[in-house]
């Protein structure tokens, strides 16, 4: 089974995570019949921007739809998920920036819908739309008829002109928080995370719905038990015994070691000096929260004893040293890869 973009996509706004704002004034905008003819719903990449715009277009045609929600499940729902409803039209204005190509859809709004009370466009990267394309758009916006609605989505709500946004109804979706994402990963079926492995994918994921669910699935194909090893491994991140070793080695000072030891690793496992040294970070991170809570431990010894804050600083340098050398090799990288 590999990773399927969607596959978990949500079928219903009960499903929706961690956007219970929107998600309220969504449903209460539709059930008052009083939902804007045109709409920017914008937020971090993977945090539920397509999947809101879809679930407001099933709920002008769900057959099964209660007061509060969609049913997910008819066919007018799958049609839609499917993205083979004739009356809902995703259009991605990063392929078709120019005028001609938003000319030709919008005169799709001319027609009437055949299955819903509704034509809805949904135009993914609304930001790359070129300025004629811009302005064929407002016109259209100025003259649809109530049977049109649009949705811009966007992670880029800063480049969408200000003639554009101040025409349309701007709802916010947030990043996922991480207990919401915890909560979610924990209640999936057939997949068991240990703590410290989802702390790890919520940290990674960086608020992304799609992120969290695409690292879960990868790690759950390996083993059903995830845990954080299973996540080390899909990341070809170094094994926690061998960054343990590097952070003593790091504490005590021993410089050459550490630096030997690190280039072989690195290059013996083709694990790039930055995944380590991001490894590293979050191990002393883990460190510090666990002699927070226990009041003691080495490292925050060292923290708080001023008369070691100068070898303190002599071995922060030393680690961005590291950052830097990082940082080249990305760049290094990045020059063959061009
Ligand atoms: N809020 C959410 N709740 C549950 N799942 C989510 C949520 N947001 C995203 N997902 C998951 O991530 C997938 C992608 O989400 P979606 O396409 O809605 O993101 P997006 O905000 O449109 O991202 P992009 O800006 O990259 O287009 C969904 O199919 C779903 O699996
Ligand atoms: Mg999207
Ligand atoms: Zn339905």
């Amino acid at each position: 089974m590999s990773y399927v973009y969607g596959m978990y996509r949500p079928l219903k706004f009960c499903e929706v995570i961690g956007q219970e704002v929107v998600v309220k004034l969504l449903k209460k905008a539709l059930s008052l019949e009083k939902l804007p003819r045109a709409m920017i719903l914008y937020g971090p990449s993977g945090v539920g921007k397509t999947t809101l715009a879809r679930l407001v277009a099933a709920w002008f045609v769900c057959e099964n739809r209660t007061e509060d929600d969609v049913c997910g499940k008819c066919d007018m729902c799958k049609a839609i998920q499917n993205d083979s409803l004739v009356d809902v039209l995703e259009f991605d204005a990063a392929s078709n920036t120019g005028v001609d190509d938003i000319r030709e859809i919008l005169n799709q709004s001319n027609y009437a819908p055949q299955y819903s009370s509704q034509k809805i466009f949904i135009i993914d990267e609304a930001h790359m739309l070129s300025r004629s394309a811009i302005t064929a758009m407002l016109k259209t916006l100025e003259e649809t008829a109530d049977h049109v609605r649009f949705m811009l989505l966007t992670t880029e709500i800063d480049k969408i002109p200000s003639p554009i946004r101040s025409r349309c109804f701007c709802l916010a979706l947030q990043s996922v928080n991480p207990k919401s994402m915890s909560e979610h990963l924990a209640a999936l079926d057939g997949v068991k995370i240990s703590e410290d492995a989802m702390d790890l994918l919520v940290q990674l994921s960086n608020g992304s719905m799609r992120e969290v669910l695409s690292l879960t699935q990868q790690a759950a194909m390996l083993d059903s038990n995830v845990n954080l090893s299973v996540i080390h491994e899909i990341l070809s991140f170094a094994d926690e015994v061998f960054v343990a070793k590097m952070a003593g080695f790091l504490l005590s000072g021993q410089f050459v070691e550490i630096f030997e030891e690190i280039t072989n690793f690195t290059k013996s496992k083709n694990i790039s000096l930055l995944s380590f040294l991001t490894q590293l970070i979050q191990f002393f991170q883990a460190e510090i929260q666990k002699a927070e809570s226990a009041k003691k431990g080495p490292l925050l010894r060292i923290l708080i004893d001023l008369n070691k804050l100068s070898v303190a600083a002599t071995k922060i340098s030393f680690f961005s040293a590291m950052i830097t050398i990082g940082l080249a090799e990305i760049a290094y990288n990045n020059r063959i890869s061009n």
